[in-house]
């Protein structure tokens, strides 16, 4: 007789479901036994334009499998979407117990030239996006007395990328919206976790590869697939993981991580009070733990196994 899955009779909730990592994440939920609304608008990498066919043909993917799914094509950037979606999954399925936050564009320009456009498109998808949803679920799990979020951070807020100051906001941003979720449900058995994904999808081909070791790097890349990200995802989603919250992890390839939260590392007192000569002076023993300006290739830079 089959197993039943680590998610079974579990109601999903996955944005940016059409592709990449939001896809892989729903098709092993379904597979897990969860029932899933796919949410995808089907944008462009920078959010223009909408196409119903991603979150279609997800949702005929996992009906193919035997699963059960329903497609959304509602932007999850207004908070009436929001609320539309999780009233779709409990007219459909009659309960919400996971969201994934995992929705996401890219705007990419060096900071002198980015526009507050580009700055608050970046922001409302992935921040407000996150927001807005997961208010929209929370008091129901707060009935429920349990759900899950798992949301899409990246080691390009955590760590740093050249280019990219909106979505660094963003997805900082997102790490304070999850550790804030995991404190204000702890509560009610609710829990929120963060993920910083690595995964071949059409985000990662945006970023040009100018030099022979950068292209080297992407060819690499490729070969981290979107379905090395799923698991952790549904793992956390799953009661399996009801010790775990407020925490940040990261998944690249068959690499999993744990990522340390800021803490201080080192004090500095001085009983009088300082001012700005003596801290001209004292900052600079600080300064073999300063964190260097380096980006995600300097701090994961062995080859992802
Ligand atoms: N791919 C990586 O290596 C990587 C690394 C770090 C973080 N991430 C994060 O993982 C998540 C998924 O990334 P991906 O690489 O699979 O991207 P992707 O571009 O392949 O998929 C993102 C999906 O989100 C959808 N979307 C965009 N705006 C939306 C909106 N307003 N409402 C609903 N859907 C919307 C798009 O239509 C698209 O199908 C993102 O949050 C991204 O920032 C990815």
């Amino acid at each position: 007789m089959q197993q039943p899955g680590m998610l079974a009779g579990k109601v999903a909730i996955v944005t940016g479901a059409g592709r990449g990592i939001g896809r892989a994440v729903a098709l092993l939920m379904a597979n897990e036994g969860a029932r899933v609304i796919v949410n995808d608008i089907g944008a462009a990498l920078d959010g223009a334009g909408r196409s119903d066919d991603p979150a279609a043909s997800v949702v005929a993917e996992i009906q193919a499998a035997g699963g059960q799914a329903i497609a959304s094509t509602l932007s999850i950037t207004e908070y009436t979407n929001a609320q539309a979606i999780v009233e779709q999954a409990v007219q459909a399925f009659g309960r919400v117990d996971i969201v994934v936050n995992n929705a996401g564009i890219l705007r990419d320009r060096i900071f002198h030239k980015m526009s507050p456009q580009d700055f608050t498109d970046v922001l409302n998808v992935h921040l407000i996006g996150s927001f807005n949803l997961s208010s929209a679920a929370a008091p129901l799990m707060r009935e429920q007395k349990a759900g899950a979020f798992v949301h899409m951070t990246s080691t390009s807020g955590l760590v740093g990328a050249v280019g990219q100051v909106n979505y660094m906001a963003a997805k900082m941003g997102i790490v304070g919206l999850s550790r804030g979720i995991a404190m204000d449900m702890q509560a009610f058995g609710v829990r929120s976790n963060c993920v910083a994904p690595f995964a071949w999808s059409r985000m990662v081909d945006s970023i040009p590869a100018k030099t022979p070791e950068q292209e080297a790097r992407l060819q690499r890349a490729q070969t981290v697939t979107p379905e090395k990200v799923a698991p952790l995802v549904a793992f956390l989603a799953c009661d399996a993981a009801r010790e775990v919250t407020g925490q940040i992890f990261g998944v690249r390839k068959n690499e999993v991580y744990l990522f340390n939260q800021p803490r201080p590392i080192r004090t500095l007192h001085k009983s009088d009070g300082w001012t700005v000569g003596a801290l001209a002076e004292q900052v600079a023993s600080l300064r073999t733990q300063f964190t260097p300006l380096e980006d995600t290739a300097g701090v994961f830079s062995w080859p992802a196994n």
